[in-house]
């Protein structure tokens, strides 16, 4: 059977995975900055789980029931206080730099972010949902080239409605990568547009994330300007994250465990 390969760009396209035949597909999905990355920092600094919501409410129900799990999230790129949620302020924010090993060791933490939590929770259906970045990419084309999937589908997260350049750059590393796995099968044309853009801006990484709209915002923000740098480093941890059937993110699943090194267990 032929391979296929396809990016998304866009919350509208990643909106309609609920119309389509999943069964088949690995699923990486990707929100440079900041949620993917948060959740691979955090998993790498040995939190128990991540447990993704689309909602503060939700979040906050999670939290009367199990009391001992951490809540985290942003609204607007800033960490979640008591105006929003009308009770509490959340425990964190969304910035990778905040998940030190001392405040998260095996804990599970329920995240609620803008775009990323929505695009994980939207690829559910897939037979398997990886959590990408640039933090991991490595360990992901290890994943694609052990397991080989028929068909592989790469999920940008976004801003807000519209395409991140940050997200389509890292889905484009990965593309990179796997090329010669996937390039004689049917390739769609998005593959080739975050390929290209991955190989214009590849040299400096940050900088090109840095002049994306989400990092402007966040570059505009002393406590988050380190963000940037932080998420556009390539290959910090060598794991792979997988959105389970429920509903739970975890640093080692059965395919995680195949991997064939350990991973980094602290952030830079
Ligand atoms: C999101 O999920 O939209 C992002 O991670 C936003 C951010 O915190 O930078």
């Amino acid at each position: 059977m032929s391979t296929t390969l396809e990016v998304l760009f866009t919350p509208a396209e990643y909106a309609h995975l609920g119309r389509r035949d999943l069964s088949k597909t690995v699923a990486v999905v990707f929100d440079v900055l900041r949620a993917t990355s948060t959740i691979i920092t955090a998993l790498a600094n040995d939190a128990a789980a991540i447990l993704p919501v689309a909602e503060i409410a939700e979040a906050l129900r999670i939290r009367r029931r199990r009391p001992e799990v951490l809540l985290a999230g942003e609204r607007d790129g800033v960490r979640i206080k008591s105006d929003l949620t009308g009770s509490i302020d959340f425990d964190l924010g969304n910035s990778p730099r905040e998940f030190v090993t001392e405040k998260i060791i095996d804990r599970t933490i329920v995240l609620t972010t803008t775009n990323g939590t929505r695009a994980l929770q939207a690829c559910a259906a897939a037979k398997t949902v990886l959590v990408g970045s640039l933090l991991n990419l490595t360990a992901l084309a290890d994943f694609i080239e052990r397991e080989h999937p028929i068909r592989l589908l790469l999920v940008c997260s976004g801003t807000l409605d519209q395409a991140a350049y940050e997200d389509v750059i890292a889905a484009g590393a990965l593309c990179d990568s796997i090329w010669p796995q996937y390039s004689s099968g049917m390739v769609a044309d998005s593959v080739r547009i975050a390929r290209r853009l991955f190989r214009l801006e590849q040299k400096d990484l940050a900088a090109a994330m840095a002049q994306s709209r989400n990092g402007r915002r966040l570059m505009a923000h002393p406590d988050l300007a380190g963000d940037v740098p932080f998420c556009a480093q390539r290959d910090l941890f060598r794991l792979c994250p997988e959105l389970g059937k429920d509903g739970v993110i975890r640093a080692q699943t059965n395919t995680a465990e195949a991997l064939s090194q350990p991973h980094s267990r602290r952030a830079g």
